[in-house]
């Protein structure tokens, strides 16, 4: 529930579009440099840099025509929000709803934007009817579920989160893995078995792990970041296919970061060969106080300082926000509203609810056109 609601590709299969190293600008720099009179979107200057720019996307792009243009000036790839989780997919065992991402994926192919499946296997959002079922049963809908999903699509999605979210340390299980029903059931291998079970339905596709908190600092996001690593090394040894680490990037200013700790952790997944992806950039305006002006300049400023240094990191490949516009952001649930303790609108996009540039747009340009050509 929203509460304040008012194939030219570049190259579907080989998204190592390559040839852009980048270099940090000096954070110092304003981020709201004067809008360019020249009508750029941020999916022609990503691409000039070496990134695909995109969005998650859900059916708001097609009740609301003027989001609808945004995606089709401002992306060159969409992430299916919500359509394909486990839930929205399947509330009940033998009941499939296939509508919502069928017209994502519709869309997406009719324009030549490249998509981003989200997510097949994940410890959140389980519905009911997967509760005390056998190891038996759980491995069998868990494949099921896999084949089914991924074979409908296959040639269309380029690019899977096979699993979201493997980690979260404050559950206290052993390797500081999210529990859930895959995880209670399976144990860690259910990440194994659900990317080689991906694999086989669709050897063409980008298989991702997606990953969430490793932007903080702090004890979370560090523990984060070790069983990741610790987990891609595992996969890689057993030979499991895994090509790219989704970084969710929801922005926490409320937590502590370093940008350049956080480079190095980057430079240790691109050693161990992977594309990274920042797959859900957008941020928690809840501790910037001020006016509108003040707070935005804030938020473009975080922004500016995460993706600058991000970008250095030429593994790199893509950039998506999580939706565009502030109007559609997920921190207007009305359930993240009460965690986060917003008491106002929260401007968490490079677009405010009018489909206005905000000066965190100019900030992801600026970043983008700060990395350093070869
Ligand atoms: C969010 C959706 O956008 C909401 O509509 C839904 O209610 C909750 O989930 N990390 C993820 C995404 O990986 O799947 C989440 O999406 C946002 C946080």
């Amino acid at each position: 529930m929203r509460r304040f609601d008012q194939k030219s590709l570049l190259n579907r299969r080989n998204l190592l579009v390559g040839g852009t190293v980048g270099l940090a600008c000096t954070a110092a720099q304003s981020v709201m440099a004067q809008p360019s009179t020249e009508k750029k979107s941020l999916a022609s200057i990503a691409s000039q840099n070496g990134i695909i720019f995109g969005a998650a996307a859900a059916r708001e792009i097609f009740v609301d025509e003027s989001y609808r243009k945004l995606y089709l000036g401002e992306t060159k790839s969409i992430t299916t929000d919500y359509a394909l989780k486990f839930d929205a997919l399947r509330p009940e065992e033998k009941v499939f709803q296939f509508e919502g991402a069928d017209a994502l994926v519709e869309f997406a192919v009719a324009k030549g934007l490249i998509i981003r499946g989200h997510t097949l296997v994940w410890n959140e959002n389980s519905p009911p009817w997967l509760k005390n079922k056998s190891k038996a049963q759980i491995t069998k809908i868990m494949d099921e579920h896999i084949d089914k999903v991924v074979l409908r699509y296959k040639g269309k999605i380029d690019i899977w989160d096979v699993v979201n979210e493997p980690f979260w340390p404050g559950h206290n299980a052993s390797g500081g893995y999210r529990q859930g029903i895959w995880y209670d059931v399976l144990g860690k291998d259910y990440i194994a078995q659900a990317f080689k079970r991906a694999a086989k339905a669709d050897p063409g596709a980008k298989l991702a792990i997606n990953e969430a908190h490793t932007e903080r600092s702090d004890e979370l996001g560090l523990a984060i970041r070790n069983g990741l690593l610790r987990l891609i090394d595992e996969m890689q040894n057993a030979g499991i296919p895994l090509h790219a680490i989704g970084l969710q990037g929801h922005l926490q200013p409320q937590f502590p970061s370093n940008d350049a700790g956080y480079v190095k952790f980057l430079e240790q997944i691109a050693a161990r060969k992977l594309e990274i992806h920042i797959t859900e950039l957008d941020i928690d305006d809840t501790i910037y106080t001020g006016s509108v002006s003040v707070r935005d300049k804030q938020v473009a400023e975080r922004v500016y300082a995460y993706l600058s240094h991000v970008l250095t990191v030429p593994n790199v490949k893509m950039i998506s926000t999580w939706q565009l516009s502030d109007r559609y952001s997920w921190y207007n649930d009305t359930e993240v509203l009460r965690k986060s303790g917003a008491t106002r609108a929260p401007r968490p996009l490079p677009f405010d609810s009018d489909m206005t540039k905000k000066p965190m747009w100019f900030a992801i340009e600026k970043a983008l056109n700060g990395r350093k050509k070869i």
